[in-house]
């Protein structure tokens, strides 16, 4: 059975390297970015606005793929005016597929060539909420948005030949100890917690990544993923008072600047250290094995084709 499996595979190595964290080693790139196009979802807050204006001050193009159009507008226009580079915006909420998709159609249809793909755009629910796709929401945001734009766009990348995808995931992976229990994606059958689902789309996203990493072997297109950092964003405050309170007193006082997470989101889509390298798990800029239920390659085939039925790919 798959849980015993799991548990025998686990290292102390891996919880202390997540316990240390990757910010000491934090790498820095300093090389320019002039005229890339870098493709950002969830970047009209934390993390994902840190990001933009990060590559949009080393002269990047962003175009950024949000849920809220007022936000996006101002985003744009500020980027626009304070850097001085092109910043377009889409709307897609990925609680709903069909927003993901079109967004999808739209770029495959379109002639822009994405130098950065950074798959940012993720929540933390300590309810189960079920999608009008009916798919558990975490699930779906944090990982089928993600894999519905990479699998619409594979062939246009690939034939492209130079791409840098991003996944910006999380340690919370790990939460997944027992894998990500495939035979009830809805949580019918056994409890829902708000680390648990978390964990499950992380990891989730990480089993896709194993598929991608050889669908895009040697064709110049790399995908990578990172955890930024236990960083002060806005990540929780969809949740109830209580979860917030927690987050308020306990979580934000200790959580790191997401300067931090822009720095290394930069080095891992620029840097030339970077060329070449595929299907790893970084700590910020430092590489570290995810736990095994991540690494699990039966399950990733497997999810593979669920994802597709459940994404209405095909
Ligand atoms: N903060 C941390 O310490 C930490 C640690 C590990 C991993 N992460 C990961 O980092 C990523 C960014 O999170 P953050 O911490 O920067 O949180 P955040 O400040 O809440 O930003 C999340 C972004 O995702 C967008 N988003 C949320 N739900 C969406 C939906 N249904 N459709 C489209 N976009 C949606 C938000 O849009 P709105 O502005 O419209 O809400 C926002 O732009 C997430 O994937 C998260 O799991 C964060």
């Amino acid at each position: 059975m798959s849980k015993r499996k799991y548990l025998k595979q686990y290292k102390w190595s891996n919880v202390f390297a997540m316990m240390r964290g990757g910010g000491k080693e934090l790498k820095e790139c300093t090389d320019d970015f002039k005229g890339h196009l870098v493709v950002i979802t969830g970047a009209t807050s934390g993390i994902g606005y840190i990001t933009v204006r990060e590559y949009a001050s080393r002269g990047a193009n962003l175009l950024v793929i949000n849920r809220n159009e007022e936000k996006s507008i101002a985003l744009c226009e500020e980027i626009r005016q304070e850097f001085q580079v092109e910043c377009d915006y889409k709307i897609a909420d990925f609680s709903r597929l069909s927003e993901v998709r079109k967004v999808g159609r739209e770029l495959l249809e379109s002639d822009l060539d994405i130098d950065v793909l950074i798959h940012n755009a993720g929540i933390y629910s300590t309810k189960k909420i079920i999608t009008e796709d009916d798919n558990e929401l975490v699930f779906q945001v944090d990982y089928l948005g993600s894999f519905v734009l990479n699998y619409m766009l594979r062939d246009k990348l690939k034939a492209r030949g130079k791409a840098r995808i991003i996944f910006v995931n999380s340690e919370g992976h790990r939460f997944a100890v027992w894998g990500i229990g495939l035979h009830d994606p809805k949580y019918e059958k056994r409890r829902h917690s708000g680390l648990g689902s978390y964990g499950v789309a992380k990891t989730a996203q990480l089993l896709s990544m194993i598929k991608f990493t050889e669908y895009f072997e040697g064709s110049g297109v790399t995908i990578n993923a990172m955890h930024p950092g236990n960083v002060k964003t806005n990540t929780g405050s969809n949740n109830g008072r209580i979860y917030r309170w927690y987050k308020r007193n306990l979580v934000d006082r200790i959580s790191k600047d997401p300067q931090i997470s822009a720095t290394a989101l930069y080095y891992l889509g620029v840097s030339e250290d970077m060329e070449g390298i595929s299907g790893k798990f970084f700590n910020l800029t430092k590489e570290e094995e995810p736990a095994p239920p991540a690494l699990d390659r039966e399950v990733a085939e497997e999810l593979w084709h669920k994802s597709i039925e459940m994404a209405g790919l095909e």
